[in-house]
């Protein structure tokens, strides 16, 4: 196959290169994950992979990339890291604390989320501290750019924008213009006219980000990277773009809604899952300070199928509401649908509620939500699904100021969870006075007097509970 020799295959998946193709990717064993790419040796000039030397001689920061020798841990100077503080707490507690000089940072998210608003909107407040920025466009014209910029405010001349996809050009004004954070608005669109490939492909997304890290290290600049996300979720093209860069975050939220959360998934200078919450409004995003007010905002009282937990976002609990709806259903296999929580995870609540309380479940449609569209993957949330579910059924109302946080287990058992005090606290801060959680984290929690805590040991206990006093309400 003459086609082989000057390409080479790669996998979606992991990331990892083949020179054949095959069914399946020889070191993640993913099926049908390997498209083609460009081969390295097809670039001319210099190969572009991240641990070559840059193609520039810079003194300094570039040191990361000198002489081939080993060097013992006792003689690297300890050099604590530098970072640019933008003000926005949301945004610097995401990157672990403001950001890393010299790191390459991937802003992901849905077009339309905001993400040009809220890079538009760092570089105002690092415009402000007299930071000096470059934004390079390859999607909006400079006008475009402009009327954004006209609803955040007024911006400083330390803020420079171009328009531009040729990664050459780009390369020789950040030379010229020495930045100290570059915003690149999006990697799609962006390209090397040394690969031969069309912008946004694979290829062409590897090398260009492969010589932005060469610039974010080689030339010390911070440098964040718009890349689209497709249908399924995922940054579009290459899942190893998210290998390459320093940091991962995602901007997410309905889009028709109003709030949105800056999600960390990767970060080589801070910890992850760390989320920021803003507000979208006319005026640009505006942070938001206490985001469990803000969850449970316009929530109905005392109704069926509603009820309030909790999640640990990061360092954070956050209270969501989670409604259900169970309907009869007038199909042969009744319909599930969830949205914020894993699909399975609701199959098998649904499966308990069926086996150890004898709801009929399999005679019913049901539909779970979490409310204001936030994404979670937490245990902890089972018993208020399931009580959701249940009260949906059953038609008793769950009192609004009542929360269940626990596990929920194959034999319907309610199992311990982490950080339930801190759950608890946030709950007690937002008027909460009724807290269900497991029985065996009870005895722990003596030192809470501001709310009454019932302990139940399965989900049984949970319903017979709120039944029998048609949801605790202390109304
Ligand atoms: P944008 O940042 O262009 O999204 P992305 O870069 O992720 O594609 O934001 C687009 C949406 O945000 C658009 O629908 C208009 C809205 N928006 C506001 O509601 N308020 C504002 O102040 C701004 C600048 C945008
Ligand atoms: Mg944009």
């Amino acid at each position: 196959m003459a086609k082989a020799k000057d390409t080479t295959f790669f996998c979606k998946e992991c990331g990892s290169e083949s020179v054949k193709w095959a069914g399946q990717c020889p070191v993640c064993k993913t099926w049908n994950s390997l498209v083609e790419a460009p081969a390295a040796q097809n670039i001319k000039g210099i190969s572009g992979r991240i641990n070559s030397r840059p193609a520039f001689g810079i003194a300094g920061p570039a040191a990361l990339f000198s002489d081939a020798r080993s060097v013992t841990m006792n003689e690297i100077a300890a050099g604590s890291e530098e970072r640019i503080i933008t003000g926005i707490s949301e945004f610097d507690r995401v990157l672990g604390g403001g950001i890393i000089r010299g790191s390459l940072v991937l802003v992901g998210g849905d077009p339309g989320i905001g993400k040009s608003t809220l890079l538009t909107q760092v570089c105002k407040c690092l415009s402000d501290r007299s930071v000096d920025l470059l934004y390079i466009s390859g999607e909006e014209s400079l006008s475009q750019i402009k009327i954004r910029a006209q609803r955040i405010g007024s911006f400083t001349d330390h803020m420079k924008l171009l328009c531009e996809t040729n990664m050459e050009t780009i390369e020789s004004v950040i030379i010229n213009d020495k930045p100290s954070v570059c915003i690149i608005d999006s990697i799609q669109t962006m390209y090397r006219s040394d690969v031969e490939s069309a912008p946004g492909s694979l290829g062409q997304v590897r090398e260009c980000t492969n010589k932005l890290m060469q610039w974010a290290k080689g030339l010390n600049i911070s440098i964040f990277v718009v890349g689209h996300v497709t249908k399924e979720g995922v940054v579009a093209g290459p899942r190893m773009l998210e290998h390459m860069v320093d940091t991962v975050l995602y901007f997410e939220g309905d889009a028709k809604g109003s709030y949105r959360i800056l999600r960390g998934v990767k970060n080589r200078f801070g910890s992850t899952n760390e989320i920021g919450v803003f507000e979208m409004r006319s005026d640009g995003l505006k942070e938001v300070a206490n985001p469990s007010e803000f969850m449970l905002l316009g929530r109905p009282m005392n109704v069926p199928g509603s009820i309030v937990s909790c999640s640990i976002e990061g360092t954070r609990p956050i209270l969501i509401e989670i409604q259900a709806l169970v309907a009869k259903t007038g199909l042969n296999v009744p319909r599930r649908s969830c949205t914020g929580i894993d699909f399975n995870r609701m199959n098998m609540l649904t499966a308990v509620l069926e086996k150890r309380i004898g709801l009929r479940m399999s005679e019913c449609d049901a539909y779970v939500n979490v409310v204001g569209g936030m994404k979670i993957n937490e245990t902890a949330l089972d018993l208020a699904v399931v009580i959701a579910m249940a009260s949906a059924l059953m038609d008793f109302p769950v009192a609004s100021d009542l929360m269940a946080i626990g596990e929920v287990g194959l034999s319907g058992e309610v199992r311990n969870i982490n950080q339930t005090e801190s759950r608890i606290r946030e709950a007690i801060k937002l008027g909460f006075s009724s807290i269900i959680i497991p029985a065996s984290a009870l005895n722990s929690l003596n030192n809470i007097k501001e709310a009454r805590l019932f302990g139940v040991s399965n989900v049984a206990e949970a319903i017979e509970l709120l039944r029998a006093d048609q949801g605790l309400s202390s109304h």
